[in-house]
C-alpha cells in the first residue's frame, strides 16, 4: 500500500476563503488527500487566495516564489493557485509563475478531483469557469466528528452591489442563495457531528433569498429561525451584513429569537455622504444610524463591528472628519480599517488616489479611535456575566479559551469537559483582546 498523499492549504481572505479551504480538503480526501499543516511534507500545495487589496493579491506571487525550493527538493510536488486570484487572473498566473499547476476558481473547485488526474499525469490545469452547475450540490458528505463547536455555513454567495472600489463582484460573481432545504440539512449534519454554534456566512448574507420548502422565497430572517428549531444548535452567527439589506425582520430577529447571538458586523466604509455616493454604496450616514438605532432598540446590549476605507479618491479632511464622526456614534465593540487600495477593473480605480502619506495618517487616527472604543467595549465587560462557548485548551494548565455571546476570545480556569459547551461566566478582568473570567 502507497502513503496517502498529503495536502497543504494556505488561506488568505474572509471567512468565505476558510470555508472553502475546508471543503476543497474534503473534497480532495475522496482522491486519498489527507491534510499536513507542514508545507514541506506535502505532496499538493494549494494557496486559497484573495484579491481584495492589493497587498493580498501581491503576497500570493511571494509567497509561490519561496515554494521555489520546495519544488527543487520534491520535484514531484504540485502547486495549485484558488480563490479570487485565480478567478481575477486565471491563466496570467502560470505565465507569470511558472511553478503553478493549477488554478481554480472560487466557484468550480468541486471539479478539483478531475483536474489532480490530470495535474498528476504532468498536465497544467485551469479552470475559472462560473458554471450553472451548483458546486456544493458536487461536495462530499461528512459524519465523522467536528474538529471544533463552531462552524461556517455559505447560504450566499456573490454580489450584485458593485461598490465602486471592490473587486468582490467580478472575482464570486453574481449574487446566489441556495435553497433552504439543503441549508436546514447541512446544519442538523453539523449539530450531528458535535457543532453547537453555525455562522452563516454570504458576501451578502443578508440579501439572501433563497427557495424555501413552501416554494415561497425565504429571507435571512426566516431562515434563522428554521435554524432555531434544530434541537442542539445554540448559538447563530451572520456575516457580512449590507445595511440595505437590514430588513425589518431580521432587525426583529436580533430582539426575539434567543440562539441569535447579540453580535453585529455592519460595514459602513465611510460617515461622508459625499463619499458614499461616489462608493456606490446607496445608503446615507443617517441611513445607517437609524438602522444601528433600531438594532439597538430591538437588542440593547448590541456589540457592532464594522469596516472602513479611509483615502477613497476624492475623500478631503472634511470627509474624513465625517467617518470619525460617524464612528464616535456608533460606539463599535471592534472595527477594521483599511486604506483604500486601487483594483484592477473597479470604477475608482479610473479615479485619482488621496495621497498616500495623507491616507496613512487618516488611517492612524482612525485605528486610535477605533482601539479607544475597542477598549472600552471589554472593560465594560469586566463584572458582568456571558456565556462562553469552550472551543479549546488554553495556554495555561486547566484553562480553556471560548467566545462570550458578543465574540470576544474569554480565559477561563474550566475542566476538560467543558470543551465544546456553552457555560455561564463571570468576566473579572479585561485585555485588548481577551477577557479572562471565572465559571459561575
Ligand atoms: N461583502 C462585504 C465585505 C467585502 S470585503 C461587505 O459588503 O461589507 C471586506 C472589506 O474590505 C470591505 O468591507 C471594505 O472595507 C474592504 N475593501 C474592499 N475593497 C477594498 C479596496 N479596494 N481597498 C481597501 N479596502 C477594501
Ligand atoms: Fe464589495 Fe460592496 Fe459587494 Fe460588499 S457590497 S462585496 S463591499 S461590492
Ligand atoms: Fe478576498 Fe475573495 Fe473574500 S477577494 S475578501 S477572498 S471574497
Amino acid at each position: 500500500m502507497t502513503a496517502p498523499k498529503k495536502l497543504h492549504v494556505k488561506t488568505y481572505g474572509c471567512q468565505m476563503n476558510v470555508y472553502d479551504s475546508e471543503r476543497m480538503a474534503e473534497t480532495l480526501g475522496v482522491k486519498g488527500y489527507v491534510t499536513t499543516d507542514r508545507p514541506e511534507d506535502a505532496d499538493l500545495i494549494l494557496l486559497n487566495t484573495c484579491h481584495i487589496r492589493e497587498k493580498a493579491a501581491e503576497k500570493v506571487y511571494s509567497d509561490l516564489g519561496r515554494l521555489k525550493p520546495l519544488r527543487e527538493a520534491k520535484p514531484d510536488l504540485k502547486i495549485g493557485v484558488a480563490g479570487c486570484v485565480a478567478q481575477a487572473e486565471g491563466a496570467e498566473i502560470m505565465a507569470r509563475q511558472p511553478l503553478v499547476d493549477l488554478v481554480v476558481g472560487p466557484q468550480t473547485y468541486h471539479r478539483l478531483p478531475a483536474m489532480m488526474e490530470r495535474v498528476e499525469a504532468g498536465e497544467k490545469a485551469l479552470d475559472t469557469e462560473m458554471p450553472e452547475e451548483d458546486k456544493f450540490d458536487h461536495l462530499p458528505k461528512l459524519r465523522s466528528p467536528a474538529a471544533k463547536p463552531t462552524a461556517f455555513l455559505t447560504v450566499q454567495e456573490g454580489c450584485d452591489k458593485f461598490c465602486a472600489f471592490c473587486v468582490v463582484p467580478y472575482t464570486r460573481g453574481a449574487e446566489v442563495s441556495r435553497p433552504v432545504e439543503r441549508l436546514l440539512g447541512e446544519a442538523r449534519a453539523l449539530v450531528d457531528r458535535g457543532v453547537k454554534e453555525i455562522t452563516l456566512l454570504g458576501q451578502n448574507v443578508n440579501a439572501y433569498h433563497g427557495l424555501g420548502p413552501d416554494g415561497a422565497v425565504w429571507s435571512l430572517a426566516r431562515l434563522i429561525w428554521a435554524l432555531d428549531g434544530i434541537d442542539g444548535l445554540e448559538r447563530i452567527r451572520f456575516t457580512t451584513s449590507h445595511p440595505n439589506d437590514m430588513t425589518d425582520d431580521l432587525i426583529e430577529a436580533h430582539g426575539t429569537c434567543a440562539k441569535l447571538m447579540p453580535y453585529l458586523h455592519l460595514p459602513v466604509q465611510s460617515g461622508s455622504d459625499r463619499i458614499l455616493k461616489a462608493m456606490n454604496r446607496k445608503h446615507t450616514a443617517e441611513d445607517y444610524l437609524r438602522i444601528i438605532a433600531r438594532l439597538r432598540d430591538a437588542r440593547p446590549d448590541l456589540a457592532l463591528s464594522g469596516d472602513f476605507i479611509v483615502g477613497f479618491p476624492g475623500e478631503t479632511e472634511e470627509d474624513f472628519e465625517a467617518t470619525l464622526q460617524i464612528v464616535r456614534e456608533t460606539r463599535y465593540a471592534a472595527a477594521y480599517s483599511f486604506r483604500y487600495s486601487a483594483r484592477p477593473g473597479t470604477p475608482a480605480a479610473e479615479r485619482e488616489d488621496v495621497p498616500q502619506d495623507v491616507a496613512v495618517e487618516r488611517l492612524h487616527r482612525l485605528q486610535a479611535l477605533i482601539t479607544e472604543q475597542q477598549q472600552a467595549a471589554q472593560r465594560a465587560m469586566v463584572g458582568r456575566e456571558t456565556c462562553v462557548l469552550f472551543e479549546k485548551a488554553g495556554r495555561h494548565e486547566g484553562q480553556l479559551v471560548g467566545k462570550s455571546e458578543y465574540l470576544q476570545a474569554v480565559h477561563v480556569q474550566a475542566p476538560d469537559a467543558l470543551k465544546g459547551q456553552v457555560a455561564r461566566v463571570r468576566i473579572e478582568a479585561a485585555a485588548t483582546n481577551s477577557l479572562a473570567g471565572v465559571l459561575i
